[in-house]
């Protein structure tokens, strides 16, 4: 069974009313010091848990945590996650101190129909990513109905993403659902022609993410140092630029597979290069062909930019995983700022379809400040990039249901 040809039970007509129902979240939002730096996980989750608390349901919302290893590490607690969910809903949220055993019990049992508990860290128990069937079992035993909505977390075969799936009914979340469409739409059945924006440092991380797209894309578009690999491998000098010299070969076998499928490969026609990698580095803007010998490529250029744009005016739909430039240090955020610009334009225009995921690339889009303006960006990092590389992911798996709601096609 592949991801595609999978439906799903969501909560359309789910009778919840007075239920206890385990949702799975993705809390693992990201903390600097001990406070959290972006709240759009819980954003993004908050109207599943309104519709299930609207509906009556019990809300028993569990999750990981960051990598405490099966330890009980007391800065990886879900307590202070917790505070944050209870002012995004703007209701009081509940707390155990455990997502099983007695805490986890006596907590759910006090729930009243409409109310919201948050159990600690999962992954304070080893076998959560063992995928323990006792652990598995004992979460399941907290509730009537299982809701998945950690589409970020579905390429982990937990015990709280895939094991208690085959104990209890198990439903896509609205989260889940609307990940589940947006990348169907955009990569399963998209609207043609279709292009894809596939940046970041290295070809080695992202062959297969490369292999499964070529038979999918009419255009590739491929930006950030891994571009270096493709243009050394094709003669172009490169000065001191971040590549991969052991990749020329299979650069070549990528370019070869590519026309043979009638996919069209767009590299970098210009940069803008430097003797330094810092913030505000003295830059230049060259030829592709007329890179100097002792500076590194760091962005794409204004005519590559140009280039870009003018190809994405012919196309309908666009999947955009990884910068094109070193993003995070000025100027060389310039080329993903410029293209992420007119993505964000032409979708607004209702020309393009625009998908975007994966860790880095939500930051960069967040940086060009665009992030409202595409089509769908994704909350998943390495579950964007393991359905781009055509993976079925474990957590998706587990909620595919005869009878559910198919995906669109
Ligand atoms: C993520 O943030 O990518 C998900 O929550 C999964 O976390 P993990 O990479 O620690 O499994
Ligand atoms: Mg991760």
């Amino acid at each position: 069974m592949t991801a595609t040809a999978t439906s799903f039970r969501t909560l359309d007509n789910l009778d919840c009313a007075g239920k206890r129902v385990l949702l799975r979240a993705d809390l693992n939002v990201p903390v600097r010091e001990g406070a959290i730096t972006d709240l759009t996980r819980i954003q993004r989750l908050a109207p599943t848990i309104r519709e299930l608390a609207e509906k009556g349901a019990r809300v028993i919302v569990v999750s990981h945590f960051d990598r405490p290893k099966g330890k009980r590490v007391p800065e990886m607690s879900l307590a202070p996650v917790r505070t944050a969910l209870a002012d995004v809903l703007g209701q009081p949220v509940h707390w155990a101190d455990d997502c099983i055993g007695p805490d986890a019990e006596k907590a759910v049992a006090s729930l009243k129909d409409g109310e919201v508990l948050v159990l600690e860290n999962t992954r304070y128990h080893a076998g959560e990513e063992k995928n323990d069937p006792e652990l598995a079992r004992a979460l399941a035993a907290l509730a009537d109905l299982y809701v998945n909505d950690a589409f970020s977390a579905a390429h982990r075969a937990h015990a709280s993403t895939e094991g208690v799936a085959r104990h209890l009914p198990a439903h896509a979340g609205r989260l889940m659902q609307a990940e589940l469409e947006a990348l169907t739409l955009a990569l399963e059945n998209p609207e043609r022609p279709v292009a894809a924006v596939v940046g970041g440092a290295k070809i080695s991380t992202k062959l297969d993410l490369i292999g499964n797209i070529l038979a999918k894309v009419d255009v590739l578009i491929i930006g950030g140092a891994m571009a270096n690999t493709f243009l050394a491998a094709k003669g172009v000098a490169v000065g001191r630029s971040l590549q991969e010299a052991d990749m020329h070969d299979t650069a070549r076998a990528i370019m070869a597979q590519a026309e043979a499928r009638g996919c069209e490969i767009l590299l970098p026609v210009d940069a803008v290069v430097a003797r330094e990698f810092k913030a505000g580095a003295d830059s230049e803007t060259v030829g592709i062909d007329a890179v100097p010998a002792d500076t590194m490529i760091l962005d794409a250029g204004p005519l590559t930019v140009a280039h870009l744009t003018a190809k994405l005016a012919s196309v309908r739909t666009l999947v955009w995983n990884g910068p094109l430039g070193a993003f995070e240090i000025a100027p060389f955020d310039v080329g993903t700022n410029s293209l992420a610009r007119a993505v964000a334009d032409l979708t607004t225009q209702g020309k393009l379809r625009s998908v975007a995921g994966g860790g880095d690339t939500v930051s960069a889009l967040r940086h060009a400040g665009v992030v409202d303006q595409f089509s769908y960006v994704s909350t998943a990092g390495g579950a964007f990039l393991e359905w781009l590389e055509g993976k079925t992911l474990p957590g998706i798996q587990a909620l595919a249901a005869l009878g559910g709601v198919a995906l669109p096609t």
